[in-house]
């Protein structure tokens, strides 16, 4: 399934928030049919909330180790995050790639450590505003697909998701307009055509990131190509965060 929504908490939230944030997601879930539900949350919580998630909502890290087991002091590995219940985690965001040296070969290594260990990739890439209006927007895009996930064969990409977070639309305030995304994500769609074939194009998920609320998804979600929403501020609250589903049309009840 292309329907997919996913929070990303960052680095939010207290231990009994994250908690009364999936009870208040439990009656919403219940009721979803047609949408995949995923939270990315702080490490520190990712065990208890991959226990006490309700049915239908799948935990995501916000970050995994390139290395396997042995002398990494503080890092975590896929297999660990496996091992917790944990679906899969966030690789490439522009704030990582931006503050905590996450280069391409770093993110590719993710990419590969994870799909190793049977998780799922949510890969995001994304322009800056000076790359946007300097005309690269999308050659920065597709260099960042090629480096992170061109060497992986049409069977490895059944796990990847693809969200596409404009940077200057990130925590901003300032989304892309829903022509500006579906021309990003209609070009990588074509990518993934061209790279691994009309049937992984057509199956992976593109998300859209950046500034994504309530009151603009539905217009976003709407696009050929948006397939849902890779959502930050707006998924602390579950409130908020179930005014972003309401507003995807795959949603069936
Ligand atoms: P935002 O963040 O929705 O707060 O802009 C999106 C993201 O960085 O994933």
């Amino acid at each position: 399934m292309r329907n997919l929504v996913a929070g990303n908490w960052k680095s939010n939230k207290l231990m009994g928030e994250a908690l009364e944030w999936m009870n208040g997601m439990g009656p919403w879930l219940a009721q979803n049919h047609g949408v995949r539900v995923m939270a990315a949350v702080p490490a520190p919580y990712l065990a208890v909330c991959a226990e006490k998630a309700p049915e239908g909502l799948e935990v995501l890290a916000q970050n995994v180790s390139a290395e396997g087991f042995g002398a990494h002091t503080g890092e975590f590995t896929a297999e660990m995050l496996k091992s917790c219940g944990v679906a899969g985690a966030l690789v490439g965001h522009s704030e990582r790639r931006a503050r905590f040296s996450d280069t391409d070969a770093a993110v590719a290594a993710k990419v590969d450590a994870l799909l190793d260990a049977g998780l799922v990739v949510v890969f995001c890439c994304g322009e800056t505003l000076q790359e946007r209006e300097s005309g690269r927007a999308e050659d920065v895009v597709l260099q960042q697909l090629q480096s992170g996930v061109l060497r992986l064969g049409a069977e490895r990409m059944d796990r990847v998701v693809v969200a596409y977070e404009p940077v200057w639309a990130i925590g901003t305030g300032k989304t892309a307009t829903s022509g500006q995304a579906q021309e990003m994500h209609a070009c990588i769609r074509k990518w993934l055509d061209e790279a691994f074939g009309a049937e992984v194009a057509q199956r992976v998920p593109l998300l859209y990131g950046g500034s994504c609320k309530a009151s603009n998804a539905a217009e976003l979600f709407s696009q050929t190509d948006i397939d849902g929403g890779l959502i930050g501020g707006a998924s602390l609250d579950p409130h908020d965060f179930q005014g972003v589903l309401e507003g995807h049309p795959g949603l069936n009840r």
